[in-house]
Formats: C-alpha cells, sequence, structure tokens
C-alpha cells in the first residue's frame, strides 16, 4: 500500500472522531464571512502538492469551520443527525469506489440496490417495481416526469416535444422541483397547474378534478398529476387514494412524491398516510430525509418493471458488455458513472432493521408532537396547526420569524428555518434527528424567547 494512503488511513478515524465530538460540544458554529472566509482557511490550490498531513489539517480547519447538521441545535432541513453504520459505510462506498453502472465493475454492490429496489418497492405496494437510485429527490422526480412525459407523447424521445401544451398538476405546497422538472424537460414551467390545498395543506382533489376536467374541454393534454407525501414546509399528506381516483378517471400518470414522506411505510401504525400509494405509477423515496442516511440517497421507483430502461437505456458497446439489463443498473438510470448510494442505506437497514426503523420513526413523531404541545400550551407562541409529520410551523407572537431564525444562527444558538404557510411567515423546526431529547426542545424555544426578546 502506498505509504500516504496508509497515512491517510490511519488518521481517519481520529479525525472523524473529533469532528463528531465537536457536533457535541460545539452545535451551532461561528457563521464564517464569506468575503476572506477562502483566505482564512487557505483554502487556495498550490502549485506544487503538499504532504498528506498538511493536507488532512487543512481538511481537518475546513470541516471545523463547517456548519453541523448533526447536532442538538439543527432544525433547518429535512435531514438531520448521524447514522452510526450509514456514516462508516459511506465512507467505505468512497474507499471501494464502484460505479453504479454494470455488474462488472459494481459486482454485489448491484445486487445490494436491486434487493433495496424490491424492498421498498414492495413497502410502496408496488407488484413488479423497477427503480434506481438518483442523485436526490429532485432528479428522482424529474424521472418520473420523463416517465409521464414519454407516456403521453411516446415520439418526445426521439423526435422531441412537439409543442402542444403539456400539463402537469401539482399542489401549490409542493417542492420546487417539479417546476424545475418542466423547465429541463422542455414541456414549460407555465405548463405547471398549482392546485390549492385544503386547511391541513393537502391537494384538494376536487380542485384537481376540476382543473384537468377544464384543461382537456380546452384541448390541452394532462401528463402528470405529482401528489406529495410529507410537504416541504408543512409536512403534509395528500389524500393518495382520492387522487388516484382523479388519475385513473382521466389516464393521467400519478406520481406521489414521497422524498420526505415515504419514510413512514416502515411503520405499520403511519402507513395508512400513504393509502392508495399502490395504485401511483412512480414514487420517489429519499432515505437521506427522515431515515437518516448520509445524503445522498433517493430511489425513483416505478410500479410497472421495464419502463424506466425502456426511456433511459443507450446502446453503448465500449460500457454494457454482458450481463442483463436487471444486473447492469446503467441502462436505467439518468447518469453514466453513478456513486454508491445504496450501501450506506443497506448498512443502516441492517443496523435498524424494518422493526426498529418503524420504532425510530414513531419516536422522532413523538419529538415533533412534543415541540408542537409546548408551543401550544405557552401565551407567547402560536402553533399554525397540528405537525402531520416532523415539521412543526409556529410563530412567537408578534415577532418576525425571519429574523429570528437569521439570530439564531449568528448568536450560535441554533439553526431553524422559516416558511410561509397561509400567508403567515412561520418558523419550521424540522424535528428530524432522533437523538433528540425534549431538553432540546426547551431549549429551542428558550433561544427563541432569548431572540424575540431583542426585537
Ligand atoms: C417533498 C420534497 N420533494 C423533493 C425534495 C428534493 O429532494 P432533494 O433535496 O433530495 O433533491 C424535497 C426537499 O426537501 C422535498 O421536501
Amino acid at each position: 500500500m502506498h505509504d500516504d494512503l496508509a497515512r491517510s488511513l490511519g488518521r481517519l478515524s481520529q479525525l472523524a472522531l473529533d469532528f463528531a465530538r465537536l457536533d457535541e460540544e460545539t452545535p451551532v458554529r461561528p457563521i464564517l464571512d464569506p468575503d476572506g472566509g477562502a483566505e482564512r482557511l487557505a483554502l487556495a490550490l498550490p502549485e506544487q502538492g503538499l504532504d498528506i498531513d498538511t493536507v488532512l489539517d487543512k481538511l481537518a480547519q475546513l470541516l471545523h469551520a463547517t456548519p453541523s447538521t448533526s447536532g442538538r441545535r439543527f432544525f433547518n432541513q429535512l435531514f438531520a443527525g448521524r447514522d452510526p453504520a450509514a456514516t462508516v459505510a459511506d465512507m467505505l462506498a468512497s474507499l471501494a469506489n464502484n460505479s453504479m453502472y454494470t455488474y462488472k465493475v459494481a459486482g454485489p454492490m448491484v445486487l445490494v440496490e436491486n434487493l433495496l429496489v424490491k424492498e421498498m418497492g414492495a413497502l410502496a405496494g408496488f407488484d413488479d417495481p423497477e427503480g434506481v437510485f438518483t442523485p436526490g429527490g429532485s432528479l428522482s422526480n424529474l424521472a418520473a416526469l420523463l416517465c409521464a412525459r414519454n407516456g403521453a407523447v411516446p415520439m418526445a424521445r426521439e423526435t422531441g416535444v412537439d409543442g402542444r401544451p403539456l400539463r402537469v398538476y401539482s399542489s401549490a405546497e409542493a417542492h420546487y422541483s417539479i417546476r424545475k422538472g418542466l423547465g429541463m424537460l422542455g414541456m414549460g414551467r407555465d405548463n405547471l397547474v398549482s392546485i390549492a390545498c385544503d386547511t391541513e395543506g393537502q391537494m384538494s382533489p376536487t380542485a384537481l378534478d376540476a382543473a384537468i376536467a377544464a384543461d382537456k374541454a380546452a384541448g390541452l393534454t394532462p401528463v402528470m398529476i405529482n401528489a406529495t407525501a410529507g410537504t416541504t414546509v408543512q409536512g403534509a399528506f395528500d389524500p393518495i387514494d382520492a387522487i388516484a381516483d382523479v388519475a385513473e378517471k382521466h389516464g393521467v400518470w400519478l406520481h406521489v412524491d414521497g422524498a420526505f414522506g415515504g419514510t413512514l411505510l416502515l411503520s405499520e401504525r403511519q402507513r395508512p398516510k400513504l393509502a392508495g400509494l399502490s395504485r401511483a405509477d412512480s414514487f420517489t423515496w429519499d432515505a437521506h430525509k427522515m431515515m437518516g442516511v448520509p445524503l445522498i440517497c433517493s430511489v425513483i421507483l416505478v410500479r410497472q418493471r421495464g419502463l424506466l430502461t425502456r426511456l433511459l437505456n443507450e446502446s453503448a458497446s465500449y460500457l454494457f458488455q454482458g450481463d442483463t439489463d436487471l444486473h447492469n443498473p446503467g441502462t436505467r438510470s439518468l447518469q453514466c458513472g453513478r456513486r454508491n448510494d445504496v450501501l450506506k442505506l443497506w448498512a443502516a437497514w441492517q443496523y435498524h432493521g424494518r422493526a426498529g426503523y418503524a420504532a425510530r420513526v414513531e419516536h422522532q413523531l413523538a419529538l415533533a408532537n412534543a415541540l408542537a404541545d409546548r408551543v401550544e400550551a405557552a401565551d407567547d407562541f402560536t402553533l399554525t396547526r397540528r405537525p402531520a409529520s416532523l415539521n412543526v410551523c409556529f410563530v412567537l407572537n408578534d415577532k418576525p420569524a425571519d429574523i429570528i431564525c437569521t439570530q439564531l444562527n449568528e448568536r450560535g444558538l441554533a439553526m431553524v428555518g422559516h416558511g410561509t404557510v397561509d400567508g403567515q411567515m412561520i418558523i419550521r423546526a424540522a424535528v428530524v434527528n432522533p437523538n433528540l431529547e425534549e431538553a432540546d426542545l426547551d431549549e429551542l424555544l428558550r433561544s427563541i424567547r432569548e431572540v424575540g426578546d431583542t426585537l
């Protein structure tokens, strides 16, 4: 083995331990001023290479200045925490450095991916699913849109879209990747029809039905309905079964974006929130959100085996040399070279088990509800509505949510984001880290009050 490789691997565990400890001790790091930050951290690229210890020291310095997403004060995003098995598996995936396009190069890692696709597809209720891991929920949604578009305009892949307006329906609360996808696929972002939500932030099937009927009457082509299982701000679940009735009635592709809420499938108690999912044509599920697997780990699943391969395969004799399409996942991927994102999920699943994951989800939901209870019981806070999943949306009465969130970060108290619900700016605390304790929730509210008192 090369001496420097042995040296860097030898130092790895200490570097990683130091970093994990820092997250315990300083869960919110001082904000690095981007002006001058590159100089402070000596980021400039050298003309001559440095010795390996200097490079490792620089890496440690950079990491220590980077915001923590696994500490006890991080409520800012739909991912958080650090999984022991998945973290190490992800590091090992880099060490193995396989590319997930062929069995020849990735070997049993392909079997791992196929296993996870089968298992996750079965949880979605798909009898014979096909799927592939992608670089994130946005790209999983893009793959679904591509399938739906090519279903509606079969020649689009060969000759391009033919100019007819191809309409996509999604709730006003849906993630922006759907609109972005329309732009990327040449379908026109203006062809996204925003469907109203009810008071719980769920897409209205009645409004959806009316919008599709109106488009059909006007000669437009409905292509896809996007239902969300776990919306980005409120964590709400669209009523998939009723939406599937509308999709069936009009013969429109139904995609379910479960990037966030798909994980509830792991709990039998929570699974009814996604009732009707087995009727969907495609499904996005991000394991890097609620399942706690390091970024990135997302899968696009389709109900009908063979569809992704039909739409995404290219002949490349320099790459696909033997083995079946099933064992050459590159034939159904948006990508050529592809990182092994599935190993960490497999490791986490080995570690928790399905039952352990179910308990973990229940615990996350209990924490979110505990925060909501505290907010609801306090006179100076107002809860926007009871959490549908892990997002707790609320205000500190008469205080601006955006300024509170900025100051929490600047003062090193917490990282929390803000959003808009029913036209009101709210604090959105995503309670995703299962290692939080109720004392952390109290501390969050105490910090918000501390900031609020100064405004
Ligand atoms: C509902 C939903 N869909 C899709 C995405 C995009 O996922 P990613 O960040 O993995 O691209 C998000 C991100 O938060 C989301 O909340």
